[in-house]
Formats: structure tokens, sequence, C-alpha cells
């Protein structure tokens, strides 16, 4: 989410900053990457459920993915609408 914020990327809001309180950052990973995130927490679970757009089995919240070196090249794709 930071990452997209930053760098002016339309489609990633962030209306909370990053505390898993908006789902304005909700992204749907590549299913090549899928497997390399770390489980969600049960408050992204949660939150995505409020996500404006449909959650699928590769939504992600992105203000909870913490990038590293495993992550480099990341695809995610952006919803609709948020
Ligand atoms: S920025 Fe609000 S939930 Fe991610």
């Amino acid at each position: 989410m930071q990452g997209a914020t930053l760098n002016g990327i339309d489609g990633i809001e962030g209306e909370c900053g990053g505390s898993c309180s908006c789902a304005t950052c909700h992204v749907y990973v590549d299913e090549a990457w899928a497997s390399k995130l770390p489980a969600m927490a049960e408050a992204e679970d949660e939150m995505l459920d409020c996500a404006e757009s449909e959650r699928k089995g590769n939504s992600r919240l992105s203000c909870q993915i913490k990038m590293s070196e495993e992550l480099d090249g990341l695809v995610v794709y952006l919803p609709e609408k948020q």
C-alpha cells in the first residue's frame, strides 16, 4: 500500500494509513505469488469482507503485506473500485 500511495498509483487509496480498518487497499494477488505470502491475520480477513469490490480467493489488503526480498517482483491486480 505504501509503495503504491507514495508513487501515485491510482486504485489503491489506503484511507486508514495501513491500520487495517478501511479496505481501500484491496488487491488481487497473482496466483503465482499467492502461496509466497504469509497467512492473513483475523483482522485482515474480517476487513476484506467490507471491501467495495468482490472478495476473491486471492484477495489481500495490500497494507498488510510486508515487503521483503522474497516478494521482489510481486504482481497484484487492482479491483474495479475501492
Ligand atoms: S490501508 Fe486501510 S485497510 Fe489497508
